[in-house]
């Protein structure tokens, strides 16, 4: 697996590919990887000719008292990691090079990142935006993978793509979970075994919303409280949201006629946890 650092390398790295009608598939990560990153990779790996995946943890998509400090690093592992999975190209650059002195450009998507998350975490979306649109200008994809364990990101990164016109296909990847139901995050290492426990209610009490609605409660509301209720009986857990939102556009909806997603998020201890369902999709 080739490593770079530089941007412009990167850059050039790319080109080259391109002139050799190369296919490039991407996969953005801040790191301290997990099975759910690998998945991402292994889509990527499956469509395109040469995989890169980055790493980086991005300062500007974490607010004064978040996590950006004492974010989970581990470079060696990571990079152990991608190698057995056959990625070709490590990109890792250094915040100086990717934010140097004087930088001042950033990049907004208004209406979708409003609520869910963007309510509680201001100039979120707006630095995930920025440097995934920095991140595609540098490694210059023709497709990128994102979870849908970071719903609200992912819809995003769709509404840049298509207002900036980035020649990328955003091809999302299944969310996926350890055995006992908890969503993959490098932040579950912040949890103790008790906060770990705790934390099950959020996946116990999306997936009980999902039961109401394929046992045939179709209104929103109904099943939201019901995934409220559950998490706020949860001592030790603090529930910031717990909303049914169109799955396309995020917009509330009242009865679900159409693809719908149950989106939670709650601080358990020393960690700020999301997951979501999608229910009423074809595929699920
Ligand atoms: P990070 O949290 O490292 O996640 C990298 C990618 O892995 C994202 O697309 C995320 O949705 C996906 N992912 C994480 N946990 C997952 C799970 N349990 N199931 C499926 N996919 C999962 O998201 C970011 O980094 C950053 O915001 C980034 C896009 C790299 C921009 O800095």
């Amino acid at each position: 697996m080739e490593v770079i650092r530089s941007p412009r390398q990167m850059q050039e790295r790319a080109e080259a590919l391109r002139m050799e009608g190369k296919r490039i598939g991407f996969v953005p990560t801040m790191g301290y990887l997990h099975e759910a990153h690998l998945s991402l990779v292994r889509k990527a790996k499956r469509l395109s000719d040469v995989v890169v995946v980055s790493i980086f943890v991005n300062p500007t998509q974490f607010g004064p008292g978040e996590d950006f400090e004492r974010y989970p690093r581990d470079e060696e592992g990571d990079r152990a990691k991608l190698e057995a999975e056959g990625v070709d190209i490590l990109f890792s650059p250094s915040p100086e090079d990717m934010y140097p002195a004087g930088y001042q450009t950033f990049v907004e998507v208004t209406e979708v990142s409003k609520g869910l998350c963007g309510d509680f975490r201001p100039g979120h979306f707006r630095g995930v935006a920025t440097v995934v649109a920095k991140l595609f200008n540098i490694v210059r994809p023709h497709l990128a993978v994102f979870g849908e364990k970071d719903y609200q990101q992912l819809l995003v990164i769709k509404r840049m793509v298509e207002d900036l016109n980035f020649p990328v296909e955003i091809v999302p990847g299944e969310l996926v979970r350890e055995e006992d139901g908890i969503a993959m995050s490098s932040r579950n290492v912040y949890l103790s075994p008790e906060e770990r426990e705790k934390a099950l209610v959020l996946s116990r009490a999306l997936f009980r919303g999902r039961e109401l609605y394929e046992k045939g409660e179709k209104d929103a509301r109904v099943i939201r409280d019901a995934v409220r209720e559950m998490i706020e009986a949860e001592e030790g857990v603090a529930l910031q949201y717990a909303e049914v939102r169109d799955a396309e556009t995020l917009e509330v909806i009242e009865r679900i006629d159409r693809p719908a997603v149950i989106a939670v998020a709650a601080v358990v201890g020393p960690a700020r946890l999301i997951d979501n369902v999608v229910i009423g999709r074809e595929d699920k």
